[in-house]
């Protein structure tokens, strides 16, 4: 006979499984969320508004390599994807396992490499891939909640590795991260995307 502990444990598996499968990528995001919400940091991935906006300054026709770090399930990969050149590379880097198999199973692009690692090991895995710079890494990080140390590791990381006019895209609920990124980018644009749950804050540190 199952005891009642054990019941207790399956049913709710049971429903996380079925809720997950209902709600998609959304489901899988929320598991990230469920398992490792310090490193994950939200509940639900940026709105398509908050996309949009992050990525109109790029200048897609001089962008080689594009960089993000924490896609999570891919919400800026495919809009990135749309719009960078054939002949280009997107490099993701996330921490999470889940999120890199997950990715790894529903993206097909040649242009695609998603890496399992942390983002203060960027400067390692570009050049793995035949890199020396990249020209552009958008960032989805949860800079305020990360352990001490490795946000400036990453910001300083990130400033080595982009190129002249190159620029570092990074969004956040809170604006800690401006304080990472102007230990190293003089010039910093920022905005505020109001339709994202929660509201962000957007920001673009040119590398001159
Ligand atoms: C807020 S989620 C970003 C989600 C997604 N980019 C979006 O727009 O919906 C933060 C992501 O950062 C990842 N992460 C946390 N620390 C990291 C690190 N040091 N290097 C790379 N990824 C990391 C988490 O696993 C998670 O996928």
């Amino acid at each position: 006979m199952t005891s009642p502990e054990l019941v207790g444990e399956a049913l709710p598996t049971k429903a996380i499984r079925k809720i997950k499968q209902m709600l998609g990528p959304w489901g899988v995001f929320l598991e990230g969320f469920i398992r490792n919400p310090v490193m994950v940091g939200s509940i639900i991935p940026s709105s398509r508004f908050t996309i949009r906006k992050m990525l109109a300054p790029v200048d897609w026709d001089n962008c080689r390599l594009f960089v993000e770090y924490g896609p999570g399930v891919g919400t800026f990969c495919r809009p990135v994807l749309q719009r960078l050149p054939r002949d280009g590379q997107l490099i993701v880097i996330d921490t999470n396992p889940l999120f890199i198999d997950y990715l790894k199973a529903t993206i097909s692009d040649s242009r695609f490499v998603p890496v399992l690692g942390s983002a203060a090991d960027v400067e390692d895995i570009i050049l793995a891939h035949g890199h020396d710079h990249a020209d552009y890494v958008v960032s989805g990080l949860p800079f305020s909640t990360l352990p001490d140390g490795v946000g400036p590791a990453i910001a300083a990381a990130t400033h080595r590795v982009l190129r002249k006019g190159g620029a570092f895209l990074v969004y956040q609920f809170t604006p800690r991260a401006r304080d990472f990124m102007a230990r190293h980018f003089t010039r910093i644009d920022h905005q505020m995307e109001m339709i994202n749950v929660p509201p962000c804050f957007l920001y673009w540190g040119w590398k001159d």
